[in-house]
């Protein structure tokens, strides 16, 4: 059989309602036009993010009723730990209740002031995490990373001779650590290959420099090695995880995304002395060391998860659909970032209305028009999220791309649901010509995506008149 179809049936339904154009059009004004702020229940099919969105399966909630909630040494904890050793391998994991967390507590103990840590490109939690404890966030992906329209099998890869020439010039004593993001969300969600995960492990091995992973997307990373890397055909996606994981000395973990949970992460280390600084500042502000901001059931249905999430019929379905979503835009001339990643579909806002400049916000349209047509959010990952306005000019400067991130939870939604989101995007695509842009009413100093108000630019033209 060639029909790829959804490894799972449905136990529990959660209706989602249909609203008008009209009805739609209310809400977003209503909203100032920024779909962080409409109500849920006002959105069809909601794309806004794969992070704690998916639906958990008959074994977690089972996992879940098992949660042993004992304050310190719960069976919870051990169940999880377990999980966590044999997938990752790590001597010390430290639950967490989410990914920024962990990040928070590696930085803020590993980072000086004058400090620099590469990666293949920072996620903007991990990148604030950096620049919070006072060091610099350096992007090193390749450069086939950062053209939308190229093909290349791991665009996720780091750049190793980049990341040579800046050990060279800032000294191995000013890099705490090295970290590579897989898969490369801020890129695409693109796969790291094990060849580069090798090489840049090597390097520091080479130089004394701790590596890290963060970890978010390890099984979708892992499924890509076994379809795109020679000589992985043949190895399980969890005999490829623990390969990958077997190259690095901790890794970070968002549990939100390929830990099929609600929410919840862990912050992994193979030194025991490093580790025993992390627990302090772990029971400082998230826990016990054996919760860590997590309730026993939460621990529970992680540890489930983390094997799901690395189910190769799963990994198939997951992988395919977000491939299809992409293959069935992109047919028809809607300009993507190549090839589909590993939990999104980006659209390339600047090339999909090349009349919007991008100071007219052209991905803010796109995620207008896409809840105007059909209910769907998205979120726009260009000149609102990345762009800044200069406070002593008011000048707007743009952002580095003007992208529409279309992620898909886990689990949740079928064909036909892609098959509605396919066909939203191809009549806006039909009318492109005919949709104008935006401009910021209200926005706040920094990460101002959030809470921005907009308004239409056309609309104010026509009452102008
Ligand atoms: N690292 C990566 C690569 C991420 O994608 C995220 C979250 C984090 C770290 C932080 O984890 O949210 O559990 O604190 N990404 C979500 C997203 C929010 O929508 O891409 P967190």
């Amino acid at each position: 059989m060639h029909t790829i179809i959804e490894p799972f049936k449905i136990k529990s339904v959660e209706p989602i309602r249909l609203t008008t154009r009209a009805e739609r059009e209310a809400r977003l004004r209503d909203a100032a036009y920024n779909v962080f702020l409409l109500r849920a229940e006002d959105v069809l099919i909601d794309l806004l993010t794969d992070s704690g969105t998916a639906a958990m399966s008959s074994e977690q909630w089972a996992a879940v009723m098992r949660g042993d909630e004992s304050y310190a040494g719960s069976r919870s904890w051990y169940r999880f730990a377990h999980a966590v050793h044999d997938i990752f391998g790590f001597e010390h994991v430290l639950p967490v209740h989410q990914g920024r967390a962990a990040e928070r507590i590696l930085f803020s103990i590993r980072c000086r002031p004058g400090d620099v840590v590469p990666n293949n490109t920072h996620f903007d939690t991990t990148r604030a995490n950096v620049e919070h404890a006072g060091a610099e966030a350096v992007d090193l992906v390749v450069p086939e990373g950062l053209v939308p329209s190229l093909r290349h099998p791991f665009k996720g890869n780091m750049d190793v001779a980049r990341l040579r020439a800046l050990i060279a010039e800032r000294g191995r004593e000013r890099i705490p650590l090295v970290m590579l993001t897989v898969t490369n969300n801020s890129g695409g969600g693109q796969p790291v290959s094990m060849a580069n995960i090798r090489e840049v492990s090597a390097v520091c091995r080479e130089h004394g420099i701790p590596f890290y992973l963060d970890a978010c997307r390890f099984a979708e990373n892992a499924y890509f090695i076994k379809l795109r890397e020679e000589g992985y055909a043949d190895r399980s996606a969890i005999a490829i995880a623990r390969e990958m994981f077997s190259h690095a000395d901790g890794c970070t973990m968002s549990a939100k995304k390929d830990g099929m949970a609600n929410i919840g992460g862990f912050l992994a280390t193979n030194d025991a002395a490093l580790a025993q600084q992390e627990r302090n500042l772990l029971i400082l502000t998230e826990g016990f060391p054996t919760y860590g901001g997590l309730a026993g059931r939460d621990l529970d249905a992680i540890a489930t998860g983390l094997y799901e999430a690395l189910d190769e019929d799963y990994l198939r379905y997951r992988t395919r659909s977000i491939t299809y979503l992409g293959e069935h835009i992109a047919a028809q001339g809607v300009p993507i970032v190549q090839p589909p990643g590993g939990h999104a579909v980006y659209l390339d806002a600047a090339a999909f209305f090349p009349h919007i400049a991008p100071l007219e916000l052209p991905g803010q349209a796109l995620v207008a028009e896409l809840y105007l047509e059909a209910g769907i959010r998205a979120v726009e990952i260009g000149t609102v999220m990345f762009g800044r306005r200069v406070p002593e000019t008011d000048e707007e400067i743009a952002g580095p791309m003007e992208l529409v991130r279309l992620a898909i939870p886990r689990r949740v939604y079928t064909q036909s649901h892609v098959d509605y989101v396919v066909e939203a995007i191809l009549n806006i695509w039909a009318r492109r010509e005919s949709v104008g842009g935006y401009r910021f009413v209200e926005q706040a100093p920094f990460l101002r995506h959030f809470t921005a108000r907009f308004a239409p630019l056309e609309a104010e033209h026509t009452e102008g008149r």
